[in-house]
């Protein structure tokens, strides 16, 4: 059985109470949570947006991929962004190539960190890559390994089952053309599986439209992943009488779902991206159990007018990456 999740209700409570730290109140959890001390973590010259999020096993991060083709850590000592490795093997980590989303720079669009085993990296211009310090990355799955080949290598998420599952958000349209996939709800998408022992790529599921996110849960009994075209989330069972089927999970009338990543305790966040009456971007973060019971809802439109991509929690803070944004924005949360 499915949720469907209606928010236009839980809006109407809060969207009123516009103070700067939005303040909402889900009684269904008893939570309330509330954003506050807003910083940007901003990147090095050249580089444009992150496109992905993700925190190591020690905890130190978070780890970016930048449209300039490198993987970059922040470092909270020197609070500075530094190197951590690069995806595409045509790139330089000179500087001397590549400040251009292109097939030559790569841009890591999916990060995930096997703990105490390497990072596994998401670059729509390579594939899926498995990354050790200092790059450059071992490509696992080149797009041409794919039939057809992978256009859009997005999300990715290294699951506790020792399996790899990432998304190719269409197998048509690369990033230039992200626009045209919207345009024709390009229904075009792929979830796989890679084995890291046999090396085998499976489809899991195909003809997605716009699985841009994708998260399993913190025992791999099944995997969420968005078809951000249809302002939903699917679940996909991995284990069980019902391994091998999806359904309708979560589901966001009018406002397109981004990257989802779980958190420490096994519970989620989702990006979304909502407008405004006058069409401005009006972007949230939904917090959700694995059972799709809504824990909270927060707002970033003060400090985001644009769409974002990832919304990623580590301890008591949330950082999120929009689109070209040169920064992460890190908020510290409150529980009242
Ligand atoms: C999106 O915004 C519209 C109004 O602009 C509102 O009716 C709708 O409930 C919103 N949906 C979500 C999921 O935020
Ligand atoms: C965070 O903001 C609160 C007020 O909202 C302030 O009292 C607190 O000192 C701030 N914490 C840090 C670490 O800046
Ligand atoms: C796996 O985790 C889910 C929550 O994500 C939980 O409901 C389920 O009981 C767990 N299954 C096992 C076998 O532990
Ligand atoms: C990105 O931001 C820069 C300035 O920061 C602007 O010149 C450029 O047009 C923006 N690009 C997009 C696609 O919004």
């Amino acid at each position: 059985m499915a949720f469907f999740i209606n928010l236009c209700s839980l809006f109407s409570t809060f969207l009123f109470t516009s103070t700067f730290l939005i303040h909402v109140h889900v009684t269904s959890a008893q939570s309330n949570i509330v954003l506050a001390n807003f910083t940007k973590l901003p990147f090095p010259t050249n580089v444009g947006a992150g496109g992905s999020l993700a925190f190591d096993a020690l905890e130190k991060g978070p780890y970016a991929g930048t449209t300039d083709g490198r993987i970059l850590y922040f470092s909270r000592f020197l609070n500075t962004w530094l190197d951590y490795a690069y995806t595409s093997p045509n790139r330089h980590n000179d500087g001397t190539l590549g400040y251009d989303r292109s097939p030559t720079c790569g841009f890591t669009l999916g990060l995930s960190f096997k703990p105490f085993v390497g990072l596994y990296a998401c670059d729509p211009f390579v594939g899926l890559t498995f990354v050790l310090a200092g790059g450059p990355a071992i490509t696992l799955v080149r797009n041409s390994d794919a039939s057809p080949p992978l256009k859009f290598a997005n999300s990715v998420d290294a699951a506790s089952d020792g399996m790899v599952y990432f998304t190719d958000t269409s197998s048509v349209y690369g990033p230039p053309d992200a626009k045209k996939s919207m345009d024709t709800m390009d229904a075009s998408g792929r979830l796989f599986q890679y084995n890291p022992t046999t090396k085998k790529l499976t489809t899991l599921l195909s003809q997605l439209e716009g699985p841009v996110g994708l998260a399993t849960n913190i025992n791999a009994s099944f995997l969420l992943v968005t078809e951000a075209l249809q302002d939903r989330i699917l679940r996909y069972w991995l284990t069980g009488q019902k391994a091998g089927t999806s359904e309708l999970f979560l589901s966001f009338g009018g406002a397109q779902p981004s990257k989802i990543k779980r958190t420490q305790e096994g519970n989620f966040w989702v990006g979304i991206n909502n407008k405004t009456s006058t069409g401005a971007p009006f972007p949230l973060g939904i917090k959700f159990s694995p059972e799709g019971e809504l824990l909270a809802v927060v707002d970033f439109s003060k400090e985001y007018q644009r769409r974002i991509t990832n919304v990623l929690q580590q301890g008591n803070e949330l950082f999120v990456a929009g689109v070209n944004a040169s920064f992460i924005g890190r908020y510290e949360l409150q529980y009242n």
